[in-house]
């Protein structure tokens, strides 16, 4: 059986489709969510699909990610910006992973031009609404077949 990919969501993206659509758009998680079921699924991947609104435990996703996935992807959301705990979680795994944002953070405020995150990963995608996540799935999925 091949292990299956991991798509990790931070705080407050629960709430997407409601929270500040101008900004993020107005697809709920779960539309995303069925987007990458089906975009993984037809690269022959089954998903872990993870929302958690408390850091340490997306620091265990993280590591679940590290022991049972093929690859990562990851919205830490407001924690991208602050996150010490997820950016060694990041660190401590071998396989790939991707920063993935729905918004452009470097053109919004100066508190989100900082990622703890991009350090730690293998890239960032950002600024495509809910596409970033389709096209960091599309990255992700071309880095395993290398
Ligand atoms: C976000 C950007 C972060 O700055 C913000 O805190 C979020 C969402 C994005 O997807 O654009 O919650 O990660």
């Amino acid at each position: 059986m091949t292990k299956p990919i991991y798509i990790l969501n931070g705080p407050n993206l629960n709430l997407l489709g409601q929270r500040e659509p101008e900004i993020y758009g107005y697809q709920t998680l779960s539309d995303i969510e069925n987007d990458c079921r089906a975009a993984a699924k037809s690269a022959g991947y089954s998903l872990e699909f993870r929302q958690s609104n408390i850091e340490g435990e997306i620091v265990d996703h993280i590591q679940e990610a590290g022991n049972k996935g093929i690859g990562l992807m990851i919205n830490p959301a407001a924690y991208t910006h602050t996150s010490v705990a997820i950016h060694d979680a990041l660190k401590g795994i071998k396989v790939p992973s991707i920063e993935v944002h729905l918004s452009q953070p470097a053109k919004r405020e100066s508190f989100r031009r900082r990622s703890f995150v991009s350090e730690a990963v293998t890239g960032t995608i950002s600024g495509f609404g809910a596409n970033s996540y389709n096209l960091g799935l599309q990255a992700l999925l071309n880095l395993l077949k290398t």
